[in-house]
C-alpha cells in the first residue's frame, strides 16, 4: 500500500482497506453490490434540498457536456462537485443560477423552477446566490475595494458607511484589507481570487457557489480558505457549494460530494462514503489509479461507466 506523504488529510481507510495510489483497482469483496452502494446515484437522498436538479441536459452544438444529470444540495452542508478538466464543472455551476439553460431538465431553487420563469424573477432568486467564478471576473475598472462594494450598492440601500464596515470585514476575512485601492490588473491571480470572494461573501448569501477556489492559490491560503467555508456553514447557516478538482481540499471542506464524470454524475454521497466506496469510479478518481474507467484522455476513457 503506498501512502504519499503529500496528502495531508484525515482519511482514514476504514473497512475497504483501500490504498492510494497504485495502477489496479482493488478487488471488492464478494458481497458487494455497486447498485446498493451508498455512492451509487440516486441512493444517497437529500431531505429539504436548496437546490435540486433534475435530468439536466446541456449541449453546445454537437457537444453534449451534460447529460441527464440528477443531484441534490442539502441545505446549510458544504457539497463539493469534483471531476476531471472539461467534464462541464463550471458549465453546471452556470445552469444552477441561470447564466445557462439546461436544454433539458430542471433546476429548482427551493419552490421555484429557475428554468421556468421570468427574467425579472431570476435576477430575484440569483440575490439569494454569492458566485466566486473560475476566474474570479472581477470588473477591470474598479478597485478592490469598489469590487466587493458592487453588490451592496447594486442591490441594497445601505449607506457608504454601512458599505464601508461591510468590506472591510470581508476584505479582512479574506486578507485584502492592505489591497483596497489595487485594480484587479495589480494584483496577483490568487488575490484576484480573494477578491472575488470577498465579493461573494458581501451580501451574506443563502447560497455560495464557488468554482475552483483553490486554483492557484497557496496550500496555507487554501486551508484558511477552507476554514472559513466551514465557519460561514455553521455561522449564518448557508449552503456552500464547491466545484474543483483538488481532492484532499475537498475531502477537508466538504460534508457531501459529487463526481462528475464525462456527462454524468457517477457518484453522489458523504464524504466518508465516497472515499471508502469500492465503487469502480470512486476507487480510481480518489485514490489515482491507472486502471479502470477514467482514461488519460476522453477517447481513452470506457464508454460505459454505471
Ligand atoms: N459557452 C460555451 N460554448 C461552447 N462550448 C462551451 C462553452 N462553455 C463551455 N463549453 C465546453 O463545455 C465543456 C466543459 O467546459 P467547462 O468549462 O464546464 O469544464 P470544467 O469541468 O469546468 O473544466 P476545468 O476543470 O478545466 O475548469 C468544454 O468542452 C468546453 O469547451
Ligand atoms: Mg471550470
Amino acid at each position: 500500500m503506498v501512502t504519499p506523504t503529500n496528502y495531508v488529510t484525515n482519511f482514514e481507510p476504514v473497512g475497504a482497506g483501500i490504498g492510494f495510489g497504485g495502477s489496479s483497482l482493488h478487488e471488492p469483496p464478494a458481497d458487494y453490490d455497486k447498485y446498493a452502494d451508498p455512492v451509487y446515484p440516486g441512493n444517497t437522498v437529500i431531505d429539504d434540498p436548496v437546490i435540486s436538479v433534475r435530468g439536466l441536459t446541456k449541449s453546445f452544438g454537437s457537444n453534449t457536456v451534460l447529460e441527464d444529470i440528477s443531484i441534490d444540495f442539502p441545505r446549510g452542508k458544504i457539497t463539493t462537485v469534483l471531476g476531471p478538466s472539461g467534464t462541464g464543472k463550471s458549465v453546471f455551476l452556470r445552469n444552477l443560477i441561470g447564466l445557462l439553460t439546461p436544454d433539458r431538465g430542471e433546476v429548482w431553487v427551493g419552490e421555484d423552477n429557475i428554468t421556468a420563469m421570468s427574467r425579472r424573477r431570476l435576477l430575484e432568486i440569483r440575490k439569494k446566490f454569492g458566485v466566486l467564478f473560475q476566474d474570479g471576473a472581477l470588473f477591470g475598472s474598479m478597485t478592490v475595494y469598489d469590487n466587493t462594494a458592487f453588490p451592496l450598492r447594486e442591490h441594497t440601500s445601505k449607506s457608504e458607511r454601512e458599505i464601508r464596515e461591510i468590506v472591510m470585514e470581508k476584505l479582512e476575512l479574506v486578507g485584502l484589507e492592505g489591497a483596497i485601492d489595487k485594480m484587479p490588473d495589480e494584483i496577483s491571480g490568487g488575490m484576484k481570487k480573494r477578491c472575488g470572494l470577498a465579493r461573494a461573501l458581501a451580501m451574506e448569501p443563502e447560497i455560495l457557489l464557488f468554482d475552483e477556489p483553490d486554483s492557484g492559490l497557496d496550500p496555507v491560503r487554501t486551508a484558511y480558505l477552507n476554514d472559513l467555508a466551514r465557519d460561514i456553514t455553521s455561522e449564518l447557516g448557508s449552503t456552500i457549494i464547491i466545484v474543483t478538482h483538488h481532492i484532499p481540499s475537498a475531502q477537508q471542506v466538504a460534508d457531501y460530494m459529487g463526481l462528475l464524470f464525462r456527462r454524468n454524475l457517477v457518484a453522489f454521497g458523504r464524504v466518508d462514503e465516497m472515499f471508502n466506496s469500492w465503487y469502480a469510479p470512486c476507487q480510481q478518481f480518489f485514490h489515482g489509479i491507472t486502471e479502470g474507467p477514467i482514461g488519460m484522455s476522453e477517447e481513452r476513457d470506457q464508454p460505459e461507466l454505471l
